[in-house]
């Protein structure tokens, strides 16, 4: 049996006849740059998330850069961020000027090491982006505190993570700015690139939404200087028919991963994040009860030289699919080489890049093809 590590049309194909309704009614309407369906769906995602003000943004990269923008970071700004992330969290800092100060990740989480964090800020530190990742919430007590007692403003990297958890509320309603993405691929994925900033604070709500549209206010004024950042009434319109099946592929991703814990913990050796990894051969990843995860990914640490590879190789050949996110923290990727650290600067996310893989965990996969994703990985192992 054959797993795809993804399969977006099992998802959509289920909502093709309403997807095509959404699709028809704004082609008819002739009115594809903001407007109504933008309103409509900026509306619901409010809701859903809790957030004050949800502007609709063109991806979830540039729901960062619109955060940054509207907070005025830039040249001489130090913006503190994980070097284990997707390159955006980072490159946007570099796109508004300022430098991305990485900090370490917890070695437990994936997330950041707050500790770490803390001993990273400087007089120039502007704000601290920590990211949610893989759909389980930062330490966003100990950081809104760090941030607090520093005068740092947040913005929260929720794109794994929509309708993720923290002491019951949701991720990227935390901070002065939440990010979301809905690429393809996240857990509310649109049929193209498409992206949220969150907010509880009128007046960012209000500077972001002119630089959404090229600082422009009133029309053809321009005050600051924006982009093009805006939804598009298309993607707006079949998000909102998504967005009501959320909390189903919520439900169906935590399913998965407790079917993974519970087959693969009965395998010997194998063990949870952060409980006596040392005789280890594969560590599960570690959930807290004040975090409600989400489970964009389930992702394990293979310890052991190439051992983590040779495992790929062992799924890759009996069809199972698997992706490594990420084999290269940040701070040894090329286009950061000007920052002048070393691999072994952040130990942790060193490591990290080289044992972890993610295992096939999307709503629609069913519980066969898991059963059959943990026999493989029982044969791997001795
Ligand atoms: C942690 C993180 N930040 C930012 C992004 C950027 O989102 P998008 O692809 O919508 O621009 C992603 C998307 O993969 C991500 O995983």
């Amino acid at each position: 049996m054959n797993v795809n590590l993804l399969d977006l049309k099992a998802q959509n194909g289920a909502l093709e006849p309403e997807l095509n309704e959404a699709f028809l009614r704004v082609l008819r309407s002739g009115h594809f740059i903001m407007g109504p369906e933008v309103d409509r769906f900026e509306k619901a995602l409010a809701e859903f998330t809790g957030a004050r003000h949800a502007l609709g943004v063109s991806s979830g990269t540039d729901a960062i850069l619109l955060a940054l923008m509207a907070l005025g970071i830039g040249p001489g700004d130090e913006v503190l961020c994980p070097t284990f992330t997707f390159f955006a969290t980072a490159g946007c800092v570099a796109r508004v000027g300022a430098t991305p100060v990485f900090a370490d990740s917890c070695p437990v989480t994936f997330n950041l090491d707050v500790r770490d964090v803390a001993r990273r800020i400087t007089p120039r530190t502007k704000a601290i982006i920590p990211v949610h990742l893989f759909g389980q919430a930062a330490d966003m007590e100990e950081l809104l505190a760090l941030a607090q007692k520093n005068n740092l403003r947040v913005i929260e990297d929720a794109a794994q993570a929509m309708g993720a958890t923290y002491d019951d509320r949701q991720v990227g309603t935390l901070g002065d700015f939440g990010t979301i993405s809905f690429f393809p691929t996240k857990n509310l994925g649109a049929l193209g690139d498409a992206g949220a900033l969150l907010t509880n604070d009128a007046e960012l709500a209000q500077r972001a939404k002119i630089l959404r549209m090229h600082g422009m206010e009133p029309k053809y004024m321009h005050h600051v200087i924006g982009g093009n950042f805006r939804l598009d009434a298309l993607q707006a319109a079949l998000l909102g028919v998504k967005l009501p099946h959320f909390p189903d592929y919520t439900a169906a991703r935590r399913r998965n991963a407790a079917l993974y814990t519970e087959r693969l913990s009965a395998l010997p050796g194998v063990v949870t994040a952060g409980t006596s990894e040392k005789e280890a051969w594969l560590i599960l990843p570690a959930t807290s009860p004040r975090k409600g995860h989400i489970w964009n990914q389930y992702t394990l640490r293979v310890p052991g030289e190439g051992r983590r590879d040779a495992l790929r190789m062992h799924l890759t050949a009996r069809g199972i699919g698997s992706e490594i996110y990420y084999p290269l923290p940040l701070h040894e990727q090329t286009c950061f080489a000007y920052l002048g650290h070393r691999p072994e600067d952040f130990p942790v996310a060193h490591r990290f890049a080289g044992e972890v893989i993610s295992l096939p965990i999307y709503p629609e996969i069913g519980a066969e093809a898991i059963e059959e994703v943990c026999r493989a990985i029982g044969e791997f192992f001795p």
